[in-house]
């Protein structure tokens, strides 16, 4: 099964592509967290990412595609994977489409997890992230067990860089003229699903699964 996680930053979409993951047995294929994997280790592509994420910008096309590619053609993707942050542009989505045509496959589910933009900045703000094993969570909504920690490995909790006000904002622009084009992209294909993301985790979750069988 190939899944497609759409929907606005915030929106909601690494906490259910994890527990789709889960669930299914199939990898959740995240590009911000390659990218942020990258930066922490210092590669060239960290360097090269951190500048764009920072600004709220999208990485360049051509080397999203490159490290999406390179990670869905490794074994454990065989049976299908969750994407996360992928595509995120008209551009992107027509390589993802060619290469899988090729293998004769395409995606099953493009789900669209949808939040106002309102409720947008509350959840940057009070989202806080495992710098080690990458759970995530959040303040009021989905707090860790102890204040500040990570409930996983015990980690200290940290709030990630690009979620100040200013940056969720353009983050927020972005989306709304770069990635929105493509629910008509995926409802052209007939795999557009939507479902409300305001609602309790566990009531997105549970709408997700109905779709997923
Ligand atoms: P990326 O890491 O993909 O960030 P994003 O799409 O902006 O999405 P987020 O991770 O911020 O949010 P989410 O929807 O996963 O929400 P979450 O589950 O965490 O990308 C970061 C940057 O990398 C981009 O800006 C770009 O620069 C670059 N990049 C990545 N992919 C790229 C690509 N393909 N092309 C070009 N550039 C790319 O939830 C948010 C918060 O809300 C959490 O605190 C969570 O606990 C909480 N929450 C979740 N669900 C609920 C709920 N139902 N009710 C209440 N709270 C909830």
């Amino acid at each position: 099964m190939k899944i497609v996680m759409l929907g606005a930053p915030g929106a909601g979409k690494g906490t259910q592509a994890k527990r789709i993951a889960e669930k299914y047995g199939i990898p959740h294929v995240s590009t911000g967290d390659i990218f942020r994997a990258n930066i922490k280790n210092g590669t060239a592509l960290g360097k090269e990412a951190k500048s764009y994420m920072d600004a709220g910008k999208l990485v360049p096309d051509d080397l999203t595609v490159r490290i999406l590619l390179d990670r869905v053609s490794e074994p454990d993707c065989e049976k299908g994977y969750v994407l996360d942050g992928f595509p995120r542009t008209i551009p992107q989505a027509e390589v993802l489409d060619r290469e899988l045509k090729k293998a004769g496959e395409k995606i099953d589910f493009a789900i669209d997890v949808e939040v106002p933009d309102e409720n947008i900045i509350d959840r940057m703000g009070g989202r806080r992230g495992c710098p080690k094993c990458g759970a995530s969570y959040h303040l009021k909504y989905i707090p860790p067990k102890k204040e500040g920690t990570c409930d996983v490995c015990g980690t200290e909790l940290v709030l990630r860089d690009d979620d100040k006000p200013e940056t969720v904002k353009k983050r927020l622009d972005v989306y709304h003229e770069q990635t929105q084009p493509l629910i008509d992209f995926y409802s052209g294909q007939g795999v557009l699903k939507k479902v409300d993301g305001t609602v309790d985790p566990e009531v997105v979750f549970s709408a997700i699964t109905d779709i997923l069988g």
